[in-house]
């Protein structure tokens, strides 16, 4: 066929699902879903933009995210919006102005959706790309921080992701954190001139930024510089080792890490990442950790948190190892109309078929009986059904067993009975 138009490409770092791929998607949102509703979580759904004071504030303004990856737009109102880069701050507004701190407390949370970044897209790294996260709000145990790390290894486990492991640091909080942090700037003043551009202009507002700066000679220079581990306080080390104590206990691959710095500022005390050895350069597949004071300052009351987000791409591109034919699932049943006729009479089969939960599917337009066999057997069907016209006039059909190539005369209100006899492989 000549192609009228010109084609139009998708938008760079964005990509399409296909069907051949969707059913992983599916996997992984409904195994998810399943996983967490074990853990008490209940879904939230959240838009897709805010305002972009949301995002502001809490991923913090010296973060790559917001000084350089937002999507942000002035709407036709002149209010400046943002299509989400993550979900946490979307969130705490909602849990805030919906006040589901009422009535006070435990709350569990999990979201699913595309989030947008404008990062320079490479394996793994998308604009548009897909999380799946958890949050939970009330409570600074850490058997919440530890329960979370859990359920995420859960679904991790129940899909046989191999190889992965969990990063686990403590960024300390408000008490001592600012400890850390003027040592940090003393350290990164002193090697300033040798330190990128973005790193020299952050070092005055947000030293701790340089941690996790990916330039190459930064990531050198901070090889050395001074960790968390050193500063934290006594409440937070009793914290820390309590949230890696039931990790422990359940054999959980936990590797503590005091360099593990996040690319967003909220984070207090526990911070983590799952990384997989399968997934090069972007190897982190999730990421979460406790935010103790975002709620506040969105204007709600004094309540800690703590959640974290998974990438789904970076899952799904984990699972490639697994049998697309497994997922897949192929019709029972494929009609073959030879008349216009029995074409008519094939709705009636296929609607009742179907309420039966049989999948369906048939052929359409005419064509020899050769090229629809083709089709029937394209479609994978485990039985085929031919209706002639001289078998439409007595109520029966051809029923064609794909696997075996047996074919008998069957009413057709004996089909549901044959599919039912033998269920599908
Ligand atoms: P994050 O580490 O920025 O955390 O993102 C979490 C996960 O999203 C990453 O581990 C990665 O799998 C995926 N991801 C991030 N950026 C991209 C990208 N450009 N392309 C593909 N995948 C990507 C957060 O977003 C926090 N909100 C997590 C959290 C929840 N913390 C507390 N609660």
């Amino acid at each position: 066929m000549k192609a009228k138009g010109a084609m139009i490409q998708s938008v760079r770092g964005v990509k399409d699902v296909l069907p051949s791929e969707s059913l992983k998607w599916r996997l992984v949102e409904e195994t998810a879903s399943e996983i967490f509703t074990l853990y008490n979580f209940k879904e939230i759904r959240i838009p897709t933009f805010e305002k972009t004071e949301v995002f502001k504030r809490s991923i913090g303004e010296t973060t790559d995210i917001v000084e350089k990856e937002m999507y942000t737009f002035t709407d036709r109102g002149g209010e400046s919006l943002t299509l989400r880069p993550e979900g946490t701050a979307s969130i705490v507004r909602a849990y805030v102005e919906n006040g589901l701190y009422n009535p006070p407390g435990v709350t569990k949370l999990f979201y699913m959706g595309p989030m947008f970044r404008a990062e320079r897209p490479q394996a793994g790294r998308f604009r548009q790309f897909h999380q799946i996260g958890a949050e939970v709000f009330g409570t600074d145990d850490p058997a919440i921080d530890a329960e979370v790390i859990i359920m995420l290894m859960d679904l991790f486990t129940e899909l046989r992701v191999p190889g992965l492991k969990v990063l686990l640091n403590s960024l300390g909080c408000p008490e001592c954190r600012p400890a850390f942090r003027d040592a940090l700037y003393t350290f990164l003043k002193e090697r300033a001139s040798d330190l990128c551009k973005n790193c020299q202009s952050r070092i005055e507002r947000n030293p701790l930024r340089a941690l996790d700066c990916k330039s190459p000679t930064c990531k050198e220079i901070v090889e050395n510089a001074p960790t968390i581990d050193e500063y934290r306080c006594d409440s937070c080390e009793t914290h820390f080792n309590n949230v890696r104590k039931p990790l422990i206990d359940l054999e959980i691959p936990v590797t503590v890490d005091p360099k593990l710095m996040r690319g967003l500022d909220y984070y207090s005390r526990t911070a983590f990442e799952v990384v997989s050895e399968g997934l090069g350069a972007q190897n982190s597949v999730a990421g979460g950790g406790r935010y103790d004071s975002l709620v506040e300052q969105f204007g709600g009351p004094k309540t800690p948190a703590i959640g974290f987000a998974l990438g789904i791409e970076r899952l799904i591109s984990l699972l490639n190892g697994q049998d697309e034919e497994e997922l897949t699932e192929y019709p029972d049943i494929f009609i073959v109309p030879m008349t216009e006729t029995a074409s008519l009479r094939s709705f009636e089969i296929a609607h009742r078929l179907r309420s039966y939960g049989y999948q369906v599917d048939r052929t359409f337009g005419t064509a020899s009986m050769k090229s629809m066999m083709k089709k029937a057997d394209r479609s994978k069907a485990r039985y085929t059904l031919i209706i002639g016209e001289d078998e439409l006039k007595k109520g029966t059909g051809t029923l064609r067993n794909m696997s075996s190539g047996e074919q008998i005369e069957t009413s057709f209100d004996d089909i549901a009975d044959i599919l039912d006899e033998e269920p599908h492989p």
